[in-house]
């Protein structure tokens, strides 16, 4: 009897942990978002500072790559869309980014022509357009992050 209980213990403890290592599994495209996500904080802290424009001008390619690389790749959530929708999603997303990739330019500009205060507004609006697509295209258990 007691050996059925243990064993139960362990399998019940096997299920629960394959499935939160599940949850927790990093896509690549989260890996891309990781990335912009340390650029992005660092920018948003020193983009005022003029004294700072060539590393922040580094940090926007950064940010800039990464989003490149993110139009290539689908939200881990189409998958939990019908398949009649999924392109449509898809197409929304890709749309979204490449408003971002504007943005993002947008303020590159912006800090070529040494106007930070213009700069800093445009990065706040990068920051909304984050929520926003998070909002729409990022999966509800990841939100957490
Ligand atoms: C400053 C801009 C942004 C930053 C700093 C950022 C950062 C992040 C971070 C840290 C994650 C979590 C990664 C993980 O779970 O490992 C994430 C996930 C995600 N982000 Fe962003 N993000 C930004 C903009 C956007 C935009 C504009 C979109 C959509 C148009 C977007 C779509 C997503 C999606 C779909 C995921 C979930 C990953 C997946 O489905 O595989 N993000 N982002």
């Amino acid at each position: 009897m007691k050996i059925r209980v243990l064993l139960l213990t362990l399998v019940c403890s096997l299920a629960f942990g394959t499935g939160a290592y599940a949850a927790d599994k990093e896509t690549e495209l989260g890996s891309k978002m990781e990335k912009m996500g340390g650029a992005f904080r660092a920018l948003r802290r020193q983009i005022s500072d003029a004294s700072k424009n060539e590393d922040s001008l580094a940090k926007l390619k950064t940010i800039r790559d990464m989003a490149e690389a993110s139009l290539k790749l689908d939200p881990a959530m189409k998958a939990d869309k019908p398949a009649g929708e999924q392109k449509k999603f898809v197409e929304s997303y890709q749309a979204d980014m490449k408003k971002f990739l504007a943005k993002v330019d947008a303020v590159v500009a912006a800090v070529k022509a040494g106007k930070n205060d213009e700069a800093a507004k445009l990065c706040g609006e990068l920051g909304d357009m984050q929520k926003a697509g998070h909002k729409q295209y990022k999966k509800p258990d990841d939100k957490k992050k």
